[in-house]
């Protein structure tokens, strides 16, 4: 097979792994057995289709992977998505896994007293500055943002600010930090993206991969 009729698929690492491979089963792909073992150094997977191979990338990094067409395919957040704002991607299916939210958290004790409506200038440590930004200048409040790659919940009690903006699931992180959610900026769940361009030279091929996840996220 030509090299040109291969597709890749990016996925992110992680633990959106348990939602992800039934997800694909059900899209009819079976990525080779080392794809299930999270600790597993191999990056790149053949799968039982002979045209599709998996590459498993930080989430960040699966948009980046698409919008520069190194991969035809992929699967990310609308946080990641909505952070880099790629043109050169489209985001055609909501898979309806990975579901959580994109919130702002505080302090305890602040978030006892504070008022956000009096807040001007405000000084956040998250990995969306972008998203972040965006959100607080529609109301007229200025984000400073500290972009940290992980681990914000720590920000706050080390004084490197009093707020952050991250992705909450079951809150029990912001908890084990003795810190609250005051405000949620979105709803996020993971989407099928492809490459615009793939899209124009491949139509039919990729249009029957977005067919079949549309309806493996629909299946009950
Ligand atoms: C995410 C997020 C929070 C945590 C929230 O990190 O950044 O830290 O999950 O989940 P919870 O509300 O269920 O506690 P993740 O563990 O995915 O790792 P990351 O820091 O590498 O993004």
């Amino acid at each position: 097979m030509a090299t040109d009729d291969r597709l890749t698929l990016a996925l992110p690492k992680g633990r959106i792994l348990g939602e992800l491979v039934p997800l694909l089963a059900r899209a009819g792909i079976e990525p080779e057995a080392a794809f299930a073992a999270e600790d597993a150094r191999q990056l790149r997977f053949a799968t039982n289709r002979p045209a599709l191979d998996i590459v498993r990338v930080r989430s960040f990094d699966v948009a980046t992977f698409v919008a520069f067409g190194a991969a035809q395919l992929g699967v990310a957040g609308n946080d990641v998505i909505m952070e880099f704002d790629y043109p050169e991607l489209y985001a055609p299916v909501d898979l309806k896994i990975g579901r959580c939210r994109l919130s702002v958290a505080e302090t305890r004790e602040i978030g006892e007293r504070d008022d956000p409506a009096r807040w001007s200038h405000i000084r956040i440590a998250t990995k969306y500055p972008r998203i972040t930004r965006q959100h607080f200048a529609r109301r007229g409040v200025q984000a400073e943002c500290i972009t940290l790659n992980g681990a914000m919940e720590l920000a706050p009690g080390l004084g490197l600010c009093r707020r952050i903006v991250d992705l909450v699931s079951t809150g029990a992180t912001l908890a084990a930090n003795d810190l609250v959610e005051i405000e949620q900026i979105a709803q996020i769940s993971a989407r099928l993206i492809v490459n615009r361009a793939a899209l124009k030279t491949r139509p039919e091929v990729m249009a029957g991969w977005i067919d079949r996840f549309r309806e493996a996220a629909d299946a009950p």
